[in-house]
């Protein structure tokens, strides 16, 4: 990944140390977050009283957990419940059902003046850098509103302080009374991401954060998150649609699937061997950077049919209607989410990569003979290969980055 001068958050400069922006400082590895159970269900109302007559069951009872430091991606195609999981866990949605845990307490039901301190800790950067910043007010009203909100006074004021945070996020402090319309795409997630900082929080939960903007800054903004979580020791939650994005960042992978998480691993183990058929098919969809093989027809397990309706999902096995290994326990029976490896939890009866869970149900499902177009395992193999290569790119890349940065700082003493 490349970026530039501008989009380096170097040096950033310290917090104002105002006792009420004193960086809190979570034990790295320790449990931040913890899900458990965790469901939202919309209502369907219909006729003259509004009487319930379904629900979307966008997130269906879902269990993880975040460690301090550390970044979680959470994947899956659109309408899975990802947004809905992020605004269930920044407490912007009240849960249908389940418990949400934030350092140890139960914040699930917690009231307006319950939540007012954990505001600060926990901040969410939404998907559309477009529509989240409100068009008649200033970039310094805006990355200033939390401090307003949360009626806190950085030492040296607000003014002050929201320039310090552009500087931080690599926009220049002078533009403090622009407004959104004279930013880019990537300069206004960087607003986002500028009012996300401002309390100093422990949680940034970021939902798809560089979904809308072009390919050539993405990678900037993605950067610019991983400078600041070095820097800031922050946790991140980073949604997104497909692996690339959260490929390099995350520490930990969340796959989810109809409101339900399928798999989840460690990157390591998710990208050199996926267990879940789903993830696999999402793998195979990441695009391939070598234009020979992108046009290769034989490089993606596409996936036939439409995510069905998270009104009446599936029975069993959420995925059997789309899965190539389904057979009849996969309609009948739902596969709990186990840990099958270390560090690898899937909800399977027949996993890729690891022993059947069902061997004595071998019956394909009719459904599952024409579920997918191909399934390469060598393709895939050699996709996962390139995903390595350029990693190792993108580490020495960095590496010369570094070397490049000493080298000035050597000169100029
Ligand atoms: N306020 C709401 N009322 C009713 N249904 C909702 C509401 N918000 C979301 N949904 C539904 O819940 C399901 C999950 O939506 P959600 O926005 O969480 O998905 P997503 O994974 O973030 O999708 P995308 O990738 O398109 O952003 C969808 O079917 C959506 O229509
Ligand atoms: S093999 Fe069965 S349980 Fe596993 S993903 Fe496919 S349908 Fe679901
Ligand atoms: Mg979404």
């Amino acid at each position: 990944m490349s970026e530039n001068a501008e989009d380096k958050a170097v040096g950033i400069p310290a917090q104002a140390d105002g006792a009420t922006l004193t960086k809190k400082d979570p034990a790295p590895g320790e449990i931040l977050l913890k899900v458990t159970g965790l469901q939202k269900h919309f209502p369907i109302r219909e006729g003259l009283f509004r009487r319930q007559t379904g629900a979307v069951r966008a997130v269906d009872g879902i269990d993880f957990e975040v460690r301090s430091g550390e970044t979680l991606g959470v994947v899956g195609e659109s309408g899975c419940g990802k947004s809905t999981m992020g605004r269930l866990i920044t407490r912007l949605l009240e849960p249908s059902a389940g418990k949400v845990e934030f350092e140890g307490k139960d914040i699930t039901h917690l009231g307006v003046g319950g939540m007012r301190p954990l505001r600060r800790d926990v901040q969410m950067i939404f998907q559309d850098p477009y529509s989240s910043l409100n068009p008649r007010h200033t970039i310094g009203t805006i990355v200033g509103a939390p401090f307003r909100l949360q009626k806190v006074t950085p030492e040296g004021g607000v003014k002050k302080e929201v320039q310090r945070l552009l500087s931080v996020v690599g926009l220049n402090p002078e533009h403090y009374n622009r407004y959104p319309h004279e930013f880019s795409g990537g300069q206004r997630q960087r607003i986002g991401i500028a009012r996300a900082l401002a309390l100093n929080p422990k949680l940034v939960v970021a939902d798809e954060p560089v979904s809308a903007l072009d390919v050539s800054i993405q990678a900037q903004v993605v950067n610019l998150l991983d400078d600041l979580q070095q820097e800031l020791g922050l946790t991140y939650v980073i949604i997104a649609h497909d692996l690339s994005v959260v490929r390099h960042v995350s520490d930990r992978i969340a796959v989810m699937y109809l409101g339900k998480i399928v798999e989840l691993a460690d990157r390591e183990s998710l990208y050199k061997a996926p267990m879940h058929p789903y993830t696999k098919a999402l793998m195979s969809a990441v695009p391939i950077p070598d234009p020979k093989r992108r046009s290769a027809k034989s490089e993606r397990i596409l996936l036939r049919g439409d995510v069905p309706s998270p009104i009446s999902p599936p029975s069993g096995c959420r995925f059997h209607t789309r899965c190539w290994k389904a057979t009849e326990i996969c309609k009948t029976t739902e596969p709990p989410l186990l840990e099958l490896k270390p560090g690898q939890r899937v909800a399977c009866h027949h996993p890729e990569n690891f022993e059947d869970q069902a061997p004595q149900d071998t019956v394909l499902l009719s459904a599952a003979k024409d579920a997918v177009e191909l399934v390469p395992d060598a393709v895939l193999a050699e996709s996962a290969e390139t995903s390595e290569a350029l990693a190792a790119e993108v580490a020495a890349e960095t590496a010369s980055e570094a070397a490049e940065e000493s080298v000035e700082k050597s000169t100029d003493k």
